[in-house]
């Protein structure tokens, strides 16, 4: 997948979602009700990029409520999402059968095999430290080629420096999707395509 897909994909995600899913994006999650500036639609760009892409895994740290592994896991529910909370506070309308959720810190690692993870969202403790480790502990289990996600990297000062000094092994740039909290997309290089 390429940056323009990519980018055409969160033009659509502005859109409402034609399935349940929406109701549980626009309604239930705090962060859309509050998100500055716009609806938090990176929600609906999640669900729509693993309907588009297909991962067979998907990895996110930061489950909070379970709405953003939801969106993950409903594009495409042949795929497995992993989320990783150190707090257990799932709601019992995000969860779906086809993801693991954990109950752990995010630097520890997850039992899984190098070079398999496809998408990867970083969504912990935006102090601009966490998200650069959980980037170097996980990199050499993401696909090349894999997309890389972090959330809220204009919304602190130590956001922003982080991403401004960010020099990811990849494609970086950043995506209109959650107002101005801000959303950061890396595309792992080395796909042959
Ligand atoms: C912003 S919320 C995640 C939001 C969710 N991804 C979404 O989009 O709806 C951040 C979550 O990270 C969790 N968290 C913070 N520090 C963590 C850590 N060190 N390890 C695991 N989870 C952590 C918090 O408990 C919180 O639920």
């Amino acid at each position: 997948m390429t940056r323009k897909d990519i980018e055409r994909i969160a033009i659509e995600s502005n859109k409402l979602l034609p399935v349940e899913l929406e109701a549980l994006v626009s309604r239930e999650e705090d962060a859309s009700l509050r998100s500055p500036g716009t609806a938090a639609h990176y929600y609906r760009f999640l669900y729509l990029l693993t309907k588009e892409l297909k991962p067979s895994l998907s990895v996110e740290l930061g489950t909070h409520t379970g709405i953003s592994a939801a969106c993950l896991a409903e594009g495409y529910p042949e795929g497995c999402v992993i989320t990783v909370d150190c707090i257990q506070r799932v709601l019992d309308i995000s969860r779906r059968p086809n993801v693991e959720y954990f109950h752990q810190d995010s630097l520890k690692l997850l039992n899984i095999a190098e070079k398999s993870i496809d998408v990867f969202f970083s969504d912990t403790y935006h102090d601009g430290i966490k998200p650069k480790q959980e980037y170097e502990l996980y990199l050499p289990y993401i696909k090349e080629g894999g997309i890389l996600m972090f959330d809220d990297i204009s919304l602190l000062p130590e956001m922003k420096v982080f991403w401004e000094n960010f020099k990811p092994q990849g494609e970086k740039f950043e995506l209109p999707v959650h107002g101005w909290a801000g959303f950061g997309i890396v595309i792992k290089d080395g796909a042959c395509s």
